[in-house]
């Protein structure tokens, strides 16, 4: 499709191409994607990026633990070459022009500008209905956040509205935030249930998901969250809840292939250690892999549990103790930190440097979600994680990256700019990976290429007067 006859067909994404297309002064050579499900008929095309400052690779097929974390593997003046979608070569831009001839490909000149590999985020709940403003205003007076969910408020308060909810604006909405992310340089992200609790509403919002992924360039990992909140007509009765979710939900969705991973909110007055523990065990038996919210309000023992499970991830871990922290650890479990829900909580951060001291694999994401976290933004994890827990930038690069990755068990196949990965990277405004904290709580990103396609542009200024 050409870039100035893209169809309105893809809804809410197709204001974007459309946005980024005004946007863009410069000419590119790249047919962009705006068609509703075109996604999977994606041509494929041949690229090289060539003149870029630094490629900051990220190279790793694994999650990197502790010191490992620091090192960026950056090329100077490199160049990459994109064949199907997948990184061919990568190197110093003199070797790769010398071994592939750029008449056979598309070129993308990064003028001097640093590329990275895309960003994962690998903690969101981005598919919900409603909005919670007035208890926004009720926890700046000074409410407590899990307060106002005991009495009926808080995710209670989106699962209501969630139910209310059109599939069809979840999926407007769900592809609204997709776009933002993708601005910001997000090429994977997670996505929980967990606003339905009930059959019907779980399922409704993991099939938006799949909607979505299949909509959208950017790659969605679907985690099955129906233990994230306790109905009222379940209060005391959590037990039965979990063993109602194990009979009649799980099955379905592993069945259908609705989710990848199952989660649960590990927590005081939600679920404890046992019924977590039944819950996630059971997961696992039907195939799914698992990950919890651990330790956010209470020292449960959360972390801990995560490593006897060896789940994938244990996220939030604000109160983690040191020895779950170490088993942690040990067994490979990520440990994902959320900053910006600390921040709109104003809880005390998670101890992100100890964590890497003590030689864990940490990732961060945003956790967006209506409640205690509404916020997509990368460039503010970045300030938080750098200025307020003593995470260098380097290590929050590899947490975005390829830690993101490892989060969700694709650290073989994404977070790092390796040959035989995914295409997914973006170009930054400026020469150097340190602008992305410098630059506070603003996106440096100017481009995103995914799997070989650019799907972002913001070259340019957006201002109409010009
Ligand atoms: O990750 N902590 C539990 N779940 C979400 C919050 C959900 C909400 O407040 O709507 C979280 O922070
Ligand atoms: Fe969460």
């Amino acid at each position: 499709m050409d870039h100035n006859s893209i169809s309105t067909e893809g809804g809410a994404y197709a204001i974007v191409v459309k946005t980024s297309v005004l946007r863009t002064k410069h000419k590119s050579t790249f047919r962009k994607y705006g068609m509703k499900g075109a996604k999977k008929s994606m041509n494929k095309e041949n690229l090289i990026i060539k003149n870029a400052s630094e490629v900051v690779t990220c190279s790793g097929f694994k999650a990197k633990k502790g010191k490992e974390m620091s090192d960026l593997g950056i090329i100077e003046k490199g160049a990459v070459v994109v064949e199907d979608g997948i990184i061919k070569a990568v190197g110093p831009q003199e070797e790769i022009l010398k071994q592939y001839d750029e008449e056979h490909y598309e070129v993308l000149d990064a003028k001097g500008k640093a590329l990275l590999p895309g960003f994962v985020d690998s903690h969101t709940h981005y598919i919900w209905g409603g909005y919670r403003a007035e208890e926004f205003s009720w926890r700046l007076r000074g409410d407590d956040y899990m307060e106002i969910m005991n009495r009926g408020g808080g995710i209670l308060s989106s699962v209501r509205q969630t139910k209310a909810a059109s599939k069809e604006a979840l999926y407007g909405e769900g592809m609204k935030r997709l776009d933002s992310m993708l601005s910001f340089g997000v090429t994977t992200v997670e996505g929980k249930s967990g606003y339905g609790l009930d059959f019907d509403t779980e399922i409704k919002q993991l099939e938006v998901m799949q909607d979505t992924d299949r909509d959208h360039p950017i790659d969605v990992v679907k985690t099955y969250l129906g233990a994230h909140a306790v109905p009222k007509e379940y209060k005391g009765r959590e037990d039965e809840m979990i063993e109602e979710i194990i009979n009649d939900v799980l099955p379905v969705v592993v069945e259908r292939k609705l989710a990848e991973f199952c989660d649960v909110f590990c927590e005081k007055n939600v679920f404890n250690i046992e019924q977590s523990r039944r819950l996630l065990t059971k997961a696992k038996e039907m195939g799914l892999k698992v990950k919890l919210h651990a330790d956010e309000i209470v020292p449960l023992g959360g972390a801990e549990l995560a490593a006897e499970l060896e789940a994938v991830s244990a996220d939030h871990l604000l109160q983690a103790s040191d020895e779950g922290i170490d088993q942690m650890a040990k067994k490979g479990v990520v440990a994902t930190i959320l900053p910006v829900t600390a921040f709109s909580l104003k809880e005390k951060y998670a101890r992100a440097r100890e964590m890497i001291d003590r030689g864990s694999a940490v990732a961060l994401a945003t956790d967006l979600n209506p409640g205690s976290c509404f916020s997509e933004s990368i460039p503010l994890v970045f300030s938080l994680a750098t200025l307020y827990m003593n995470v260098s930038t380097e290590e929050a690069i590899t947490a975005l990256t390829i830690n993101g990755a490892a989060a969700l068990d694709r650290a073989d196949t994404i977070g790092s700019i390796d040959v035989g990965k995914k295409a997914d990277m973006i170009l930054l405004e400026f020469d150097s990976y340190k602008f992305i904290p410098y630059h506070i709580g603003i996106s440096t990103v100017e481009k995103v290429i995914k799997g070989g396609k650019l799907v972002y542009d913001n070259e340019g200024s957006p201002c109409v007067y010009r």
